[in-house]
C-alpha cells in the first residue's frame, strides 16, 4: 500500500528560502509510485497551509498565492496522526513526515518535538540531537568533552557583551591566540550572522550582527585549510558517504556563495589522501553517534596542513537542493536522490 508522506517546507527561519529550494528537490524526487505526497508550506510568519502548488511554485515562493491552499496543521493528538484542516473540519492521516526545514523552528528540535508528541514517524534527528547540533555553544562543549578536535572557541551571552567587551577581547588574545576570528550566533545556519573579524576594532559590529540572530554568541579561532563535508546516513549504525570539498569563491563560505553566486566549486572526492578521508569519515560517524543523530546529518570539517582534522559542525537537515553536497555525495556513492529519500523514509519507520 502507498504511504502518505507529508513534506514540510518554508518556516519561520532566516533559511526559509533555502528550505523552499530543498523542498522542491524533495518533491521532484519522491517516488509517486510508492508515496502519496502532501506538501505543507509554512509561511515566514508561521501560518501552515496544505498546498497543491508545483515544485516550481514552491521554489520561487509563488505557492503562497495559490487559491487552493487550505489551512492545515499537524495535530499533537495521536488519534489524528496527521493534519487537521480547520476550515474544512477534516483530518488527513499521514504515515510519515519529511521536515525539509532549515534553521530555527524546523531544524532545531521544535518541529521534531511536535512530531514526537504526535507519534508520527519522521525523517531525521529527534528533538534532542536536533537542538544540540543547532546550538554551536552546546555542541562544541559536548564534542570537546568527547575529545573531538574543533577550533578553539569561547561563547557568551549577547546581553552580557556591553558590560564585558574588554573581557571578551582579552579572552580572544589569551584563549584563541588573537585575530582573525570567526564570530557566529550560537543558533543559526547558512552563514547568516557569521563574520570573519580581522581586528579588535571590528568586533562590536560582528557581535551585534550575531546577536541579531541569537541570544548567545560564539567566537572561534580562524582555521586556515580545506573545508570538507561528509554525508552520514543511518540510525544506530550510521554509514558515511564520500567526503566532498568546498572551494569557496568568497573570503569564506558565506550565504551568497552557498546559494546565490553558485561560483564555489565542489570537489568530490575531497583533495585529500585516502587515509585522511577515512579518518574524516570515521570522525563524522563518531560525532554523529555521540550527539545522538538519527536519519541523516552532514558533518563539516576543516583540514589544516592536509592532515589535521578539525570538526566545524553537524547539520541535521542539510541543504537538499539540486546543487547541495549531501545528495551529491550519496549520488557519487551510487545512491540516487529518489533512492536516498526511500532510505531516509525507511529509517524513519525503523526508529
Ligand atoms: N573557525 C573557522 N575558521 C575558518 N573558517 C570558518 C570558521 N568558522 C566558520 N568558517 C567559515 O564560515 C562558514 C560558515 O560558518 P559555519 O560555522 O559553518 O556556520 P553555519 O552554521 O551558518 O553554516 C564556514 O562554512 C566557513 O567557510
Ligand atoms: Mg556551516
Amino acid at each position: 500500500m502507498k504511504k502518505t508522506i507529508a513534506v514540510l517546507f518554508g518556516g519561520c527561519s532566516s533559511e526559509h528560502e533555502i528550505s523552499r529550494l530543498s523542498a522542491a528537490t524533495v518533491l521532484r524526487n519522491l517516488s509517486r509510485e510508492k508515496y502519496d505526497v502532501l506538501s505543507v508550506g509554512i509561511t515566514k510568519s508561521g501560518r501552515w497551509f496544505l498546498t497543491e502548488a508545483s515544485p516550481e511554485a514552491v521554489e520561487n515562493g509563488e505557492w503562497e498565492n495559490s487559491p487552493l491552499n487550505r489551512q492545515a496543521f499537524l495535530s499533537p493528538d495521536r488519534s489524528v496522526h496527521g493534519l487537521v484542516l480547520p476550515g474544512a473540519e477534516k483530518m488527513l492521516r499521514v504515515d510519515a513526515v519529511i521536515p525539509v526545514l532549515h534553521g530555527k523552528n524546523g531544524e532545531d528540535g521544535t518541529v521534531q518535538g511536535l512530531l514526537q508528541l504526535a507519534g508520527i514517524p519522521f525523517v531525521g534527528c529527534a528533538a534532542l540531537a536536533s537542538a544540540v547540533c543547532m546550538d554551536k555553544a552546546v555542541s562544541h562543549t559536548l564534542l570537546d568533552a568527547a575529545g573531538i578536535r574543533q577550533a578553539k572557541y569561547l561563547w557568551f551571552y549577547a546581553s552580557d557583551y556591553a558590560g564585558e567587551a574588554e573581557t571578551v577581547r582579552a579572552r580572544i588574545l589569551s584563549e584563541l591566540g588573537g585575530y582573525p576570528v570567526f564570530v557566529k550566533p550560537a543558533n543559526a545556519g547558512s552563514s547568516v550572522g557569521v563574520s570573519r573579524v580581522e581586528s579588535a576594532g571590528e568586533l562590536d559590529a560582528a557581535v551585534a550582527k550575531a546577536a541579531h540572530e541569537d541570544w548567545r554568541v560564539v567566537i572561534e579561532e580562524c582555521i586556515v585549510g580545506r573545508e570538507v563535508e561528509c554525508a552520514v546516513l543511518g540510525n544506530e549504525k550510521p554509514e558515511a558517504a564520500l567526503v566532498g570539498e568546498i572551494g569557496a569563491s568568497a573570503a569564506f563560505y558565506d550565504y551568497d556563495d552557498k546559494y546565490i553566486n553558485g561560483t564555489s566549486r565542489l570537489y568530490i572526492p575531497a583533495r585529500l589522501t585516502p587515509e585522511v578521508i577515512e579518518e574524516v569519515r570515521r570522525t563524522a560517524c563518531r560525532a554523529y553517534r555521540l550527539l545522538g543523530c538519527e536519519g541523516l546529518a552532514r558533518v563539516d570539517f576543516f583540514v589544516r596542513n592536509e592532515t589535521e582534522i578539525i570538526l566545524n559542525e553537524l547539520n541535521t537537515l542539510p541543504g537538499f537542493t539540486s546543487i547541495s553536497m549531501y545528495p551529491k555525495l550519496w549520488e557519487s556513492c551510487g545512491v540516487s536522490c529518489p533512492e536516498l529519500l526511500d532510505r531516509l523514509i525507511d529509517l524513519a519507520f525503523a526508529r
